[in-house]
């Protein structure tokens, strides 16, 4: 018998998350899947009414429960871009302001609903989400994909998936190197993250068992745009073809413990292919790629919230990709500087099966201290 002490098991530290949902823009899916009738849709723990305008043709989102005697305004229907409550017929504007009740004189002050700014982009509609209420940070507007209007790539594919967790376990992705060897059979060779304001980066290159044919490299430029919109530009193979793709992982909570990915694909077409051709082969890289995902999907699914993660040094920067992404928890006038500094790290590769190919034995690759 052993005189030394047994040494007690690591602490997994794991603190209820408080009902706060982050500040910026969220996707809802294709601008194109919006019209002037309204659509019901569960978000940020409220249940919100999201329509066209029938005049203007622009987005709108309300909250969907009436304030008059609670009817679900994602029931009613739109005229001269107002909503008009399917119970007693108060129409609302898509400024939140009630503007016609049809049997008062006089329209209570208090008439006023949750609005919600929207922008649409890259064929795909935002949503403007700040616990605080203020107008959209000019500077977080998500950027223009020019590639989306050149003609020479196809529409998003888009699937939706609804995760069991909360989508704070999503952006640990960014900095979590080593779960592509286990979780995504791929192979990394570099991988490099960038904090920048409200963007977060993830550089990597490497192989991937699904998305490129053997032998074949696979590289992954992949952005976050404030805490919840990421697209990503891949380069991999199919058929022996070079396929140039942009990826969209882009979430919405639904509340602290859901939350809806929609994972989108675009494919640079392929010259002498025709269109129909083309779509096929945007459809099975977009299988692909959701075979892909559903690898994480089944992680998140079963997994706990680690407050308090063992790292080791060969982990990526978990702890600065959540530091980063904490900004858009707080207050604006509460962030530290640090957080939207300029950051970058480099993780060191030690895989062996990766290091084989890499051939980038000089790459000095500083091993910071991960911020704890
Ligand atoms: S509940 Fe909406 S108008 Fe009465
Ligand atoms: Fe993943």
């Amino acid at each position: 018998m052993s005189n030394a002490a047994k040494q007690q098991p690591y602490i997994i530290k794991s603190d209820p998350v408080e009902e706060r949902y982050a500040r910026g823009w969220h996707c809802l899916g294709k601008s194109a899947d919006f019209t002037s009738e309204p659509q019901a849709m569960h978000y940020f723990g409220k249940k919100l009414a999201v329509y066209r305008g029938d005049q203007d043709n622009k987005l709108y989102v309300l909250d969907s429960y009436c304030p008059h005697m609670g009817a679900d305004l994602s029931r009613g229907k739109v005229t001269n871009n107002n909503l008009h409550c399917p119970f007693h017929d108060w129409s609302w504007g898509g400024d939140g302001k009630c503007k016609n009740i049809p049997y008062a004189d006089k329209i209570p002050e208090k008439a006023v609903i949750g609005s919600y700014p929207t922008t649409e982009v890259n064929g795909l509609v935002f949503v403007w989400h700040d616990p605080e209420g203020n107008d959209p940070i000019p500077d977080q507007y998500p950027q223009r994909i020019e590639d989306y209007y050149s003609g020479e790539w196809t529409d998003w594919n888009i699937a939706k998936f609804t995760i069991h967790s909360n989508c704070r376990e999503l952006v640990d992705n960014m900095a979590d190197m080593a779960h592509f060897g286990p979780v995504h059979y791929s192979t990394v060779q570099t991988f490099k993250n960038i904090q920048d304001g409200h963007t977060f980066t993830q550089f990597m290159s490497g192989g991937h068992e699904i998305l490129a044919e053997e032998g074949q490299g696979f590289t992954s430029v992949a952005r976050y745009e404030g805490p919840a919109y990421m697209t990503t530009t891949m380069t991999g193979s199919m058929e022996g073809k070079e396929i140039v793709t942009h990826l969209l992982v882009t979430h919405v909570p639904v509340n602290t413990e859901q939350f809806d990915i929609r994972l989108g694909v675009m494919m640079k077409k392929i010259e002498g292919v025709s269109e129909e051709q083309n779509q096929a082969m945007v459809d099975e890289y977009t299988n692909m790629a959701v075979e892909s995902f559903v690898q994480d999907v089944d992680i998140w699914n079963n997994k706990i919230r680690v407050d308090n993660p063992l790292l080791c040094d060969g982990d990526g920067p978990v702890n600065m990709v959540r530091k980063w992404y904490s900004q858009f928890y707080m207050d604006v006038a509460e962030i530290p500087k640090g957080l939207q500094a300029y950051k970058e790290r480099e993780t060191k590769i030690k895989y062996a099966h990766a290091t084989q190919h890499s051939g980038n034995s000089e790459t000095s690759n500083e091993t910071e201290a991960l911020p704890q």
